[in-house]
């Protein structure tokens, strides 16, 4: 792109989509009008992505936590992710997008699942960017998902206990296949992880804006890139010690 700065990219970005209630509520309107304005957002992440060179994008949608909402925006969520997910996945099919729907997927309602399923299989063999949405995710959903992998194998005398360490069980721990998480960006406001990728994050760059989620665009993925490439990386070592790698 002329003129444009060269920064450093994260190759993994996840994001906590915040904010879409109090867009609503500052409009007058339903916090379900928040939530479907957000879609928009999506696909500037998207879009920015793509151009940017990131690998992998990681969306925060709906929390263990978020069953505990008023039934009719839980409702209301659910049929907008049906909607999202007949309309929206041809088109990012088209731009070679790989989807997958991580978290405790067992407790949505079979056509839900069924379509996630589906557009899983449809976008399996696409490379351009991988994008993860976390349905029903809790990271400490996640943790316990992985340790019952690991006694399982255990239980089958696949895998003596001593011989489990942080690797072994972080083979277990949804996205583990991937790149690991560089950039955690929430929008909204608050400064907390909201039991968001908690193993993942570990070493992550932590990103927070006040923009609501409807507001969030290509010019703000920019700007938290841009401010990630400003970070030293240490893990733990010393600034003389840190190696740039490109
Ligand atoms: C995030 O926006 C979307 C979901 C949790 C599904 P919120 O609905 O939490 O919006 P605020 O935080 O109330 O503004
Ligand atoms: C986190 O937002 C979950 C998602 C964005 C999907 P919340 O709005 O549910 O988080 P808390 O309740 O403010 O921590
Ligand atoms: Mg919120």
């Amino acid at each position: 792109m002329p003129g444009a700065k060269t920064v450093r990219v994260p190759r993994h970005v996840a994001i906590v989509m915040d904010g879409n209630g109090r867009w609503a509520k500052a409009r007058h309107r339903p916090r379900s009008f928040g939530h479907n304005a957000g879609r928009k957002a999506v696909r500037e992440v998207v879009e920015a992505c793509l151009r940017e060179g990131v690998r992998v994008l990681t969306l925060f949608a709906f929390s263990s936590e978020n069953w505990h909402r008023p039934e009719d925006e839980v409702g209301a969520l659910m049929s907008l992710f049906l909607r999202a997910l007949d309309k929206e996945v041809d088109e990012l099919h088209g731009h070679g997008v790989r989807l997958r729907f991580i978290g405790d997927l067992a407790a949505f309602d079979e056509p839900l699942r069924q379509r996630m399923r589906a557009a899983m299989t449809h976008t399996a063999g696409n490379d351009a960017l991988h994008m993860n949405v976390a349905v029903s995710y809790g990271g400490r959903w996640d943790i316990v998902q992985a340790t019952r992998q690991a006694a399982a194998a255990v239980a089958r005398g696949e895998l003596r206990a001593e011989e489990i360490d942080e690797a072994r069980l972080g083979q277990w721990m949804s996205l583990a296949e991937l790149p690991s998480l560089d950039l955690f960006i929430r929008t909204g406001g608050e400064r907390r992880i909201s039991n968001f990728l908690l193993w993942q994050v570990a070493y992550a760059e932590l990103y927070f804006t006040d923009t609501l989620w409807p507001d969030f665009d290509q010019a703000c993925l920019r700007e938290a890139i841009e401010d990630y490439a400003r970070r030293e990386r240490r893990y733990g070592r010393t600034s003389a010690q840190v190696i740039t790698v490109p």
